[in-house]
């Protein structure tokens, strides 16, 4: 059966973000785990937070329905609504205040549905582990499943990221839910969004904030290989408040880990610039004996006047409002001396 270890902090995070979306409160809130498996990430939601009144479970697969059944059986909660068959098919319209979509692949063949269920405010949470496809190596199946071009090379997986928060964003718009990223994140193999829809319409401010980042010129990192790329969400993948209120659950399976991801998710988000920079590939682009190293360099850069703040999205990336010619720049002041 699907279980898998190594998403035990996936799922830490997802608990931490569901508490600081849903506090507790008079209401009566639903979600719907719309590809459940056995279940594991949904009782986690359901047992470690108070945010739900009721949950149900679609699973098609018999094999992992029956395990399903047993785990929310033996779970003693109440609320919890299991449905054996394809979730696409009995869509409860804007019914829900979370919907989870957590495929094998893509998430593309259920999107729709998805966003039928959303209620007005409600929360979508999508993963998809496509990652080749995501991140340049397929181009033209991204541009036939997402309508976007993606970056092949380093900076490919933030590609994909923005990639999907498009499509979603774009999905959205077009039946009138209106989606805003609240985290967005990339591991190895796949990556996870949230996004909340809006109850009062903005200006289309989503418009202004897709595009092509190889168009950005000096003010972010060198995109590599030849473009046009996105359209892509070049917008924040964080909203900052939210981050700034989530707390370590104590049932947490790995506090220590959800701790250093948070934190470095709080850092990452004060500086919304697209794309990041790798002291490797400064040391490449500038033909340096040795990559600069980091702290003095996030420090120079502070030190300019500008933002700058580590990533998750690798150990050494870090992101800045500066220029690339004044990144560069402070690489090159950083050059050992001989
Ligand atoms: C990646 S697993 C879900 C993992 C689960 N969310 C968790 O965190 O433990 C995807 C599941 O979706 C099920 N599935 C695929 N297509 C489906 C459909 N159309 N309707 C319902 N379930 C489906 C598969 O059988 C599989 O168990």
């Amino acid at each position: 059966m699907f279980y898998n270890a190594a998403m035990e902090l996936d799922r830490d995070l997802n608990v931490a973000l569901v508490r600081g979306l849903f506090p507790p409160a008079p209401v009566a809130r639903r979600g719907w785990e719309m590809l459940a498996a056995t279940g594991v990430r949904g009782l986690r939601l359901v047992g470690e937070t108070d945010a739900f009144e009721r949950y149900d479970f679609h699973e098609r697969s018999p094999a992992a329905f029956a395990v399903l059944e047993r785990n929310v059986h033996e779970s003693g909660h109440a609320g919890l609504v299991t449905h054996l068959g394809d979730s696409r098919q009995s869509v409860e319209e804007r019914a829900f205040d979370y919907v989870d979509l957590d495929p094998f692949g893509t998430p593309e063949p259920f999107v729709n549905s998805a966003l039928r269920a959303l209620r007005p405010g409600g929360v979508l949470a999508v993963t998809a582990t496509d990652m080749p496809v995501l991140a340049g190596v397929a181009r033209g199946v991204c541009e036939r499943r997402y309508g976007g071009r993606p970056i092949r090379g380093s900076q490919g997986p933030e590609g994909g990221l923005r990639i999907l928060l498009a499509y979603l964003i774009r999905e959205g718009a077009r039946r009138s839910v209106e989606l805003e990223p609240v985290l967005s994140y990339l591991h190895d193999h796949y990556v996870r969004v949230f996004l909340k829809s809006r109850t009062a319409p903005s200006e289309n401010a989503a418009d202004a904030l897709m595009g092509d980042p190889s168009e950005s010129g000096d003010a972010g990192p060198e995109i590599s290989g030849s473009g046009p790329f996105g359209p892509m969400w070049l917008g924040p993948l964080f909203e900052g408040r939210l981050l700034a209120r989530l707390e370590v659950p104590a049932t947490a399976q790995r506090p220590a880990e959800l701790r250093k991801l948070l934190d470095r998710l709080r850092e990452e988000s004060t500086v919304e610039r697209p794309f990041y920079y790798e002291p490797n590939t400064l040391a490449s682009e500038l033909h340096l004996s040795e990559p600069p190293p980091l702290a003095p360099l996030l420090a120079g850069l502070r030190a300019r006047g500008f933002a700058a703040a580590r990533s998750h999205v690798r150990p050494s990336a870090f992101r800045t409002s500066a220029p690339r010619s004044v990144v560069q720049d402070a690489a090159q002041g950083l050059r050992p001396r001989s």
